[in-house]
C-alpha cells in the first residue's frame, strides 16, 4: 500500500547570471537518519545540533517516537531520550519510511530481530525499491518475514526469533545500508557479528556507534576489503552528535557554479570524509576550479569549506572503484559533463538503478529530451560533452526522485531554455531549502505555465 501524496508541483529554471556569495549546507542525510536511530536506541539523552529537517529524516524522527524514544526540538538542537538497548516497544501503528531507503533498511536491522512484529512501509518509489538485500542477512539471523510483497518489497512485517544468532555475512554489492543493517541487528545478539565488505562504503554506522560506545572492530587487508565486527548487548549512552553539511546536497550548488559563466561560490560547512568526496574529486579531474578551505575537524569528522568557480570542464573516465564514494552524485556529475568539452565515461554504477529511481534511465532520458547525446549501457552511461552549447528545453520526468529534480534544475541555469521539471515536491526529502537558497545566489526558476 502506497500511500497518497500531495500534488505535483513541477517548476523550471533557466539560463542565469554568474552565481555568487556564499550558502550552507542542510545536515548530512546519513548523519541525521543515523543520529536520531542510534540517539533512541543508547539510554540517557542524545542532542543533535545540525539535523537535517527534510522529510526522510523527519520520518525517521516518528518512527523512532513509535518505538518509544522522545524526541523534541529545543531552540537549534533535537534532545532525543532513548530507551537504551534491546529496549524498543513493539509499534501498533507500521513504521512509514516515505521516500527514504535508508531509513527503512537501517530501521529493519535496528528493530526486525526483536522478539514481536514490526510493520514497515514507504510511499510509492521506496515500495518497488529491492529489500531482499536486507531480508537475506536477517533470515540468516533467525528473523521471520511475516509479510512481504513479490520480490522482497514493501510493505513488509517481521518477527525476530527468541535466540537470534550472530551472523558472518558478506555483503554481496557495495552498500552502506546493507552493512549497518546488520551491524544493527548485531547489536542485540549476544556475541559477534561480522560483516565483510569488498568496497569500501561510506563508514558513518561504524564511527558513529563507536562515539555512543559500541566495541565495533575494523580490519582491512591488503585489498582493502574490510572485516567489521560488532559485540552484542553493548551499553550505550546518549552523546552530542554535530551534524556536518551533506556532500551530497552540496553537489548541486556545485556543478551550477562550474556551468554557469560568471559564478564565484562559496559552500561552507561540508563533510570531507573520504568515503563521500568522489564528486569532487572527478570535477577537479575534469578541469574544475574547486578550492578546500577553512579545513577543520568536527564531531570527529573532516569538514570544509568549498570555493568554486566556472570552469570549462573536459571529459574523463571515472574510475568504477570510485562509485561507492559518489554514488549519489553521478546524476549531477552526468549534468555537469553536459557542459564538459568530449565524452565523459561513468562505468560500474549499475546500483543507480535501485535508488529513489532507476537513476541511470531517468538521467539518460533527462539528457536526451535536453538535446545532450549519451549511452546508456546497462551499468553504465556515456555523455557526449556540448561545451557551453547545451540546447536545454526538454520536459524531464523525476519519478518521485529528488535528486533528479535538483539536477535537471542546475542544467537549466546554463542551458541555451529552461529546463522543465515535473515535479519539485520531492527535493524536500533532502534539501528543503535548495529554491530560496539557490535563488539567494542567483539562480532563476519559475512555475511552468503548461
Ligand atoms: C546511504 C547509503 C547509500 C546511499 C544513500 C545513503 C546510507 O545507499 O545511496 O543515499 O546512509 O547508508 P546504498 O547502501 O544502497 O548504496
Amino acid at each position: 500500500m502506497s500511500h497518497s501524496r500531495s500534488a505535483p508541483i513541477p517548476l523550471a529554471s533557466m539560463r542565469s547570471q554568474g552565481l555568487t556569495g556564499a550558502i550552507t549546507m542542510p545536515g548530512d542525510k546519513s548523519i541525521s537518519h543515523r543520529a536520531l536511530m542510534f540517539g533512541a536506541m543508547a539510554q540517557g539523552e542524545t542532542i543533535i545540533s545540525g539535523l537535517l529537517e527534510g522529510e526522510d529524516v523527519l520520518a525517521t524522527g516518528r518512527a523512532m517516537a513509535q518505538l518509544g524514544a522522545k524526541i523534541e526540538k529545543r531552540g537549534n538542537y533535537w534532545h532525543v531520550e532513548g530507551v537504551g538497548v534491546g529496549n524498543f516497544k513493539q509499534p501498533s501503528e507500521p513504521l512509514d519510511f516515505g521516500n527514504a531507503g535508508t531509513g527503512v533498511r537501517l530501521a529493519m536491522g535496528l528493530v526486525g530481530t526483536y522478539p514481536f512484529v514490526s510493520r514497515y512501509e514507504g510511499d510509492a518509489s521506496l515500495s518497488v525499491r529491492p529489500m531482499n538485500r536486507v531480508l537475506n542477512p536477517l533470515r540468516e539471523i533467525g528473523v521471520e518475514v511475516v509479510e512481504e510483497q513479490p520480490g522482497g518489497k514493501l510493505p513488509i512485517a517481521l518477527k525476530g526469533p527468541a535466540n537470534p544468532a550472530p551472523i558472518h555475512y558478506k555483503t554481496p554489492m557495495a552498500s552502506a545500508q546493507v552493512k549497518s543493517a546488520i551491524m544493527l541487528a548485531g547489536l542485540i545478539i549476544p556475541g559477534t557479528t561480522t560483516v565483510i565488505e569488498e568496497v569500501h562504503t561510506r563508514d558513518h554506522t561504524e564511527k558513529m556507534l563507536q562515539g555512543f560506545g559500541a566495541k565495533v572492530d575494523v580490519t582491512t587487508d591488503a585489498d582493502g576489503v574490510r572485516t567489521i565486527k560488532v559485540e552484542g548487548l553493548p551499553d550505550l549512552r546518549g552523546q552530542e552528535v554535530l551534524v556536518p553539511g551533506d556532500p551530497s546536497s552540496a553537489a548541486f550548488p556545485m556543478v551550477a557554479a562550474l556551468i554557469v559563466p560568471g559564478s564565484d561560490l562559496t559552500i561552507e560547512n561540508v563533510l570531507m570524509n573520504p568515503t563521500r568526496t568522489g564528486l569532487i574529486t572527478s570535477l577537479i579531474e575534469m578541469g574544475g576550479d574547486i578550492e578546500l578551505t577553512n579545513q577543520r575537524k568536527s564531531g570527529g569528522e573532516d569538514i570544509a569549506d568549498i570555493r568554486v568557480k566556472h570552469s570549462q570542464l573536459k571529459g574523463v573516465t571515472i574510475p568504477a572503484e570510485r562509485a561507492a564514494s559518489m554514488i549519489d552524485e553521478y546524476p549531477v556529475l552526468a549534468v555537469a559533463a553536459s557542459f564538459a568539452r568530449g565524452a565523459t565515461h561513468m562505468p560500474g554504477i549499475d546500483e543507480l538503478r535501485v535508488k529513489e529511481s532507476d537513476r541511470l534511465a531517468a538521467v539518460a532520458n533527462g539528457l536526451k529530451a535536453n538535446g545532450v547525446d549519451c549511452i546508456e549501457g546497462e551499468d553504465f552511461l556515456t555523455v557526449e560533452g556540448m561545451g557551453d552549447q547545451v540546447p536545454g528545453g526538454g520536459m524531464v520526468e523525476t519519478h518521485l526522485d529528488h535528486r533528479i529534480a535538483m539536477c535537471f534544475l542546475v542544467m537549466g541555469l546554463a542551458a541555451q531554455n529552461a529546463v522543465k521539471i515535473d515535479d519539485s515536491a520531492m527535493i524536500a526529502t533532502s534539501f528543503p531549502s535548495f529554491v530560496p537558497d539557490m535563488t539567494r545566489l542567483g539562480a532563476q526558476f519559475s512555475k511552468p505555465n503548461h
